[in-house]
């Protein structure tokens, strides 16, 4: 019976573990900054509640809750000798993990969803994206996320888990601890495939197109009112193809690269979620002026008391 499982992690190399950790800590902080701060800046900024700062603000909670499954935990083990995950806590970190992606994926489509009303179709937009509309494809992100997450555990609860428990990565996650399993694996294999495989490279085809077809609707548009709304999606655009980048590579590719496969994770689980913010942030004229009007609310509050 296995009531633990053992994480390689990164690198056996002494330095390069404390090197490690001052790099991802310092990832981990801008994370959590950065996204709070988005968080922060739409909820306290009238000009910034519209459904697409709403969506951004829920997929830079869900970006944190995310960046938080697995970096922690990872950061904590560059100082262990022994990298010890209990069975529980590996379960735990599949079904957050591919809770909080499942719903990053539906926010990610319902912010491409908003783009294409704003863009193709500006006169509907505020009978389409109404607050109930809003509030649903945020509930529904959770939901999916749910029922997904379920879907995946369900099967891996099962298994047979007889002796090898050396996981090689930072953190537990399906196609890793599925291959340690005493039994015939094959159909795991094939279901999480169907499953994580099938839903990340649809989507994400499904956003390549209707990015497509947003990008084309913007260039038939005077040149003036278009530069704003490219900015805006060059950025969605980014933040899509760094999610489901490493996504696809992971759970969908049918050869997994042995070298590669941590740098990827990595990726996932630290990278992205800063970018997000940093995209975001520095690139957006309006969250810039939200900020600043933010901070000088902020000074002028403390010069007050
Ligand atoms: C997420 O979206 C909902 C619906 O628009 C909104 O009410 C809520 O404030 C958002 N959450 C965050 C953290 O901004």
């Amino acid at each position: 019976m296995v009531t633990e499982f053992i994480f390689l992690g990164l690198s056996n190399s002494q330095e390069l573990q404390i090197f490690l950790f001052v790099f991802f800590f310092v990832f981990y902080v801008g994370i959590m900054c950065g996204n709070l701060l988005i968080v922060i800046t739409v909820a306290s900024d009238s000009h910034l509640h519209s459904p697409m700062y709403f969506l951004l603000a829920n997929l830079s909670l869900i970006d944190l809750c995310l960046s938080s499954v697995t970096a922690p935990k990872m950061i904590a083990d560059f100082f262990s000798k022994r990298k010890v995950i209990s069975f529980k806590g590996c379960l735990a970190q599949i079904f957050l993990l591919h809770f909080f992606g499942g719903s990053e994926l539906v926010i990610l489509i319902a912010m491409a969803f908003d783009r294409y009303v704003a863009i193709c179709n500006p006169l509907r937009y505020t009978t389409v994206m109404c607050g109930n509309v809003c509030v649903g494809l945020v509930t529904a992100a959770w939901g999916t996320g749910f029922l997904h997450s379920v879907s995946q555990l369900a099967f891996a609860v099962t298994l047979p888990f007889c002796g090898p428990n050396e996981v090689d990565s930072f953190y537990c996650d399906l196609p890793r601890v599925i291959k340690l399993a005493c039994t015939d694996t094959y159909r795991l294999d094939i279901m999480v495939i169907a499953n994580s495989g099938v839903l990340t490279v649809c989507s994400f085809v499904f956003l390549i197109i209707s990015y497509a077809i947003i990008l084309v609707t913007i260039q038939q548009r005077p040149s003036d009112k278009s530069s704003k709304a490219l900015s805006t999606l060059t950025a969605h655009i980014t933040v899509v193809l760094l999610f489901f980048g490493p996504c696809i590579l992971i759970y969908a590719w049918p050869f997994p690269i042995k070298s590669l496969d941590k740098f990827l994770a990595v990726f996932y689980s630290v990278v992205t979620p800063l970018l997000n913010p940093i995209i975001y942030t520095l690139r957006n004229k309006d969250m810039k002026t939200a900020m600043k009007r933010l901070r000088k609310w902020n000074v002028n509050s403390r010069e007050k008391s």
